[in-house]
């Protein structure tokens, strides 16, 4: 090749180069508004944020990342409530009724955790209706442990706040699940 049409045949992938961080920068996705985006169909809007912000991995995370962080944290909180009810009955010296109710979550959790493990499955699958099916599952878990403590307070109220708290965590899964679908 002649120096003037190896050159010429450079010439478009110079340009090409030369718009490259453009295109990038146009591209990249700010992840406060991808957070805010992700949010924007909850019912717990700053719940939600706050959440989602508190995982590192939220900083690079696209939207199927994000419904991935979300499960992740719903998971966690699941186990560590799973981990509390064990430590509870463990210790022993429980009302009978608390007990009974406590014994009755404890299944509870550990099928919400099972759900929620596989939606994590099925989210890589970009199986969204089995997400949503499976997370709606776990959902029901938290909503018949509470139902169990019905009229009871004092120890009750801690788990109360568990289960709303784990609720919140499925309904962010479940709504940028939506977005994804
Ligand atoms: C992302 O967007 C938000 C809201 O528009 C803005 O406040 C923030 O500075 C931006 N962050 C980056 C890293 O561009
Ligand atoms: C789960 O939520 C409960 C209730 O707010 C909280 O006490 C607990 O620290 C959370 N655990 C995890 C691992 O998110
Ligand atoms: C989110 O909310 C907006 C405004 O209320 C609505 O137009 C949109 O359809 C909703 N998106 C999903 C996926 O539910």
């Amino acid at each position: 090749m002649k120096p003037i049409t190896s050159f010429l045949f450079l010439l478009p992938l110079t340009v090409f180069l030369s718009l490259l961080p453009h295109l990038l920068a146009v591209d990249q996705t700010n992840s406060t508004n991808l957070i805010a985006k992700a949010c924007e169909n909850s019912s717990h809007k700053e719940f939600c944020v706050a959440s989602l912000e508190s995982s590192p991995d939220s900083q690079n995370a696209d939207l199927p990342g994000l419904a991935f962080i979300a499960l992740k944290l719903a998971s966690s909180n699941a186990t560590d409530t799973a981990t509390h009810i064990s430590k509870v009955l463990g210790a022993g010296n429980l009302e009978p009724l608390f007990e009974q109710a406590l014994t009755d979550c404890s299944e509870h959790y550990l099928d919400a955790i099972e759900q929620i493990d596989d939606s994590l499955a099925a989210l890589t699958a970009k199986a969204y209706k089995d997400v949503e099916s499976w997370v709606d599952v776990a959902l029901s878990d938290a909503q018949a442990c509470e139902e169990g403590f019905k009229g009871q307070d004092g120890d009750a109220l801690a788990l109360t706040r568990r289960n709303r708290v784990f609720r919140q965590l499925c309904n962010n899964a479940l709504v940028i699940n939506k977005l994804l679908a």
